[in-house]
């Protein structure tokens, strides 16, 4: 009681002693995270993006998608019926940076893949009020003019690579010709760029056979979103344990 007293008294050891008290807080807390290979449980299914679908990706964050939309499915009941099975770690994990946002202007993205066609993609990101007339969102038409610039698609990926993505020297030595295998300029390395990317598709994503554009990068990003993992799998999984 009486020691009590002293240290509410005296404001310098009142302040040493919290820092003492945190501190010890803090390494219990920290420390054996060093000692884990990886915080991020690993999950069937997760596989780096694809060559396009990495350009997209970088499509994505060039026009600030993320400004109005989040790409990270909280496990409350409201957003699970909205948007299907919440985010898990291992879903973001080759994201250089992340997506998650903290805004939401739009709907989350995260499980977007497969929801709406191609076409759907390309009309509404065109002209989003002709889909939805009351959208805030704005026209990004431009897209399908752009040409895709993907001079320098090898070193992004060995970029990734540095910073801990998976990719393999296939990967890698193949990107400019998976990424054109991808968006359906060349048919003959389709076997290989299905072995080195599974559950990836290629096809002509904003229906312009004749080249690669920006939109095609981008809707080929917004149509894996969400679709890597297979839940049915994964729960079956989870219950066992
Ligand atoms: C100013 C805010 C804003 C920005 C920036 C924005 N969006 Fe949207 N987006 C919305 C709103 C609002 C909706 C819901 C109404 C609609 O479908 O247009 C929406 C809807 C969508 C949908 C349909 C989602 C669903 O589940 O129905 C997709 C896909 C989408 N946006 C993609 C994008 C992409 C890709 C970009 C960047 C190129 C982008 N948005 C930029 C506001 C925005």
């Amino acid at each position: 009681m009486f020691k009590h007293e002293l240290i509410e008294k005296n404001a310098t050891l009142l302040l040493v002693g919290s820092l003492i008290v945190v501190t010890i807080g803090g390494i219990v807390e920290i420390a054996p995270l060093f000692y884990l290979n990886s915080t991020i449980e690993k999950v069937a299914g997760m596989r780096p993006y694809t060559p396009l679908e990495l350009k997209g990706r970088e499509i994505y964050m060039r026009e600030g998608c993320y400004n109005c939309h989040s790409q990270m499915i909280r496990p409350l009941r409201d957003e699970v019926e909205r948007y299907g099975h919440y985010s898990l770690a291992a879903e973001s994990m080759y994201d250089h940076p992340f997506q998650w946002g903290s805004k939401r202007t739009g709907p989350d993205l995260a499980r977007v893949g497969g929801r709406y066609s191609d076409e759907w993609h390309v009309a509404h990101l065109t002209d989003p009020e002709a889909l939805v007339p009351e959208t805030v969102m704005p026209e990004y038409g431009f897209l399908s003019e752009n040409e895709l610039d993907y001079k320098l698609i090898e070193d992004t990926l060995k970029t990734n690579r540095l910073v801990g993505v998976p990719y393999t020297d296939a990967q890698i030595s193949n990107a400019k010709m998976d990424l054109e295998t991808q968006a359906e300029l060349d048919g003959d390395n389709l076997d290989g760029f299905k072995e080195r990317y599974k559950k990836a598709s290629a096809r002509d994503w904003d229906n312009n056979p004749n080249r690669i554009s920006e939109m095609d990068a981008l809707v080929a990003y917004l149509q894996m979103l969400g679709t890597l993992v297979d839940f049915d799998l994964y729960d079956a999984n989870a219950n066992r344990r």
